[in-house]
């Protein structure tokens, strides 16, 4: 509480994405998608309608963005030390925090829904028509000529959580705390960009109480059996990049591109790890960091891949601010702070450790993965408040009550990035791009 009043004592400055508006904004219109490349858009962006009905001021921007990192990361590290079954969802996914969203286009004749991308699971569901306790904007299951309900034959019944047969169709529940989600295991025609995919199997969202649910439906980019990845395997070869535009931007449409055909040729590899205990995650090898010049010191276990334990690290979507285990992270702070100068007082804000009150040079971050070196650029280091008069470095520590063994490079540190994961060549690329 000290904290929170400290912080809002600051100067109280709107943030910049409040204003603008939505649909009648060419930048938000379809026209742009074309082949198998998708606008995506930040949730907070002007185009979308799960932006904040009231402006807020920048501090609660973060904190509010900070409070759900942490339910992010509890999801995260109950996924790496459990057991190896991926269902199409587990309960734990219902209190991620979606931060990017797509366009979707779903049934014949198609419905557009905005729907959820996450890197780090498998899981598509979508809001269906009869849904009790659902938002108002579902899909209309009776008014598409392609849906189809699974029977509890069906294999992919086999591969969901809790599944139970309904009448003779598959239906499953998920649990998380006090939220549940109980839906159909069904099938229906997706449309994504102009490629449509006849027969997608989904979960269609048929009750969910409890208040984590998020509105619009999710699709997870992860690589497990019933992911959109294994589902696609002939159109798009697991293969995938993403650009994610800064949520302060002010043209605020990134993109999403499927299949091998759409990539760049130009990006630099680092090899992508497969956990078999997890196989949706994207893992790679974090070597070394670097601030200005130094290379810190940092015990090699904090950042070696473990495939029992689960540790390493991440590429994720979903988490804003990247986060790195403890004894990494004091060595990035603790360097980036004496290069910033010991002189310089030290604020906190919220869970960030390391924020100036005053203007100073920038140390560059570089992380270093096997065969590809990261320098990251300014904007994806800091947060700066909207005029200037606070900036913090934008990474944290696991928070104590996450037991964290992972090192999860955010979404925050990938803007303006475009993110290649190539999975037939077991690689993830990484190269910049100004997609704002
Ligand atoms: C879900 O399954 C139940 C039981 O078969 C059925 O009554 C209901 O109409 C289905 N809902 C949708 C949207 O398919
Ligand atoms: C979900 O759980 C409730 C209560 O535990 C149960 O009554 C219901 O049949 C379950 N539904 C499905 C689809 O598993
Ligand atoms: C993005 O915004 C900048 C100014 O902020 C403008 O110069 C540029 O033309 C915009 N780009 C597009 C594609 O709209
Ligand atoms: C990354 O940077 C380090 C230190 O500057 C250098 O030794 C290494 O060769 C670089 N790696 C790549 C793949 O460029």
């Amino acid at each position: 509480m000290a904290t929170l009043s400290h912080v809002l004592s600051l100067s109280l400055l709107l943030f910049s994405l409040a204003h603008g508006l939505n649909n009648n904004n060419p930048q938000c219109s379809e026209t742009k998608e074309q082949g198998s490349t998708l606008q995506i858009f930040h949730v907070y962006s002007p185009c979308s309608p799960f932006r904040p009905s009231k402006p807020m001021s920048w501090e609660e921007s973060v904190l509010q963005m900070q409070a759900k990192d942490q339910a992010r990361l509890q999801f995260l590290s109950s996924l790496v030390a459990t057991k190896p079954v991926v269902p199409i969802a587990s309960g734990r996914q219902i209190i991620q925090s979606p931060t990017y969203i797509v366009k979707a286009k779903i049934g014949t004749p198609p419905q557009t829904l905005l729907m959820a991308v996450d890197t780090s699971s498998d899981a598509a569901w979508i809001p269906c028509n009869g849904c009790v306790g659902c938002s108002s904007n579902v899909f209309n299951s009776v008014k598409s000529t392609t849906y189809k309900n699974l029977g509890c034959q069906a294999a992919q019944c086999k591969q969901v959580p809790n599944p139970t047969c309904l009448g003779s169709s598959c239906s499953f529940n998920m649990t998380y705390g006090g939220s549940s989600i109980a839906a159909n295991l069904s099938q229906e025609t997706f449309t994504l960009a102009t490629d449509s995919i006849p027969g997608y199997t989904f979960g269609c969202i048929q009750k969910t109480s409890g208040s984590s649910v998020p509105p619009q439906g999710l699709l997870g980019l992860g690589r497990g059996p019933l992911s959109l990845l294994s589902q696609t395997q002939n159109l798009y070869q697991s293969t995938f990049s993403y650009c994610l535009p800064s949520f302060k931007s002010p043209n605020f449409s990134g993109s999403l591109r499927l299949g091998p055909a759409v990539q760049p040729k130009r990006i630099k590899y680092t090899p992508l790890l497969k956990n078999p205990r997890r196989s949706s995650l994207y893992y790679v090898n974090l070597n070394a960091i670097r601030v200005g010049r130094r290379t810190v010191d940092i015990p090699p276990a904090a950042l070696a891949f473990n495939p029992i334990t689960g540790s390493g690290t991440i590429f994720d979507s979903g988490t804003v601010f990247t986060r790195l285990v403890q004894p990494v992270y004091l060595a990035v702070r603790n360097e980036f702070r004496r290069r910033v100068g010991p002189k310089i007082p030290v604020t906190t804000l919220g869970g960030f450790d390391t924020c100036y009150s005053v203007p100073f040079v920038v140390p560059r971050i570089t992380f270093m993965f096997s065969g590809l070196n990261m320098t990251l650029p300014e904007d994806n280091i800091v947060i700066h408040s909207t005029a200037g008069s606070i900036t913090c470095l934008a990474m944290a520590a696991a928070p104590d009550n996450v037991n964290s063994v992972l090192n999860v490079i955010a979404n925050m540190q990938q803007q303006n990035h475009r993110v290649l994961i190539d999975v037939p060549n077991s690689r993830l690329g990484v190269a910049r791009e100004a997609c704002t």
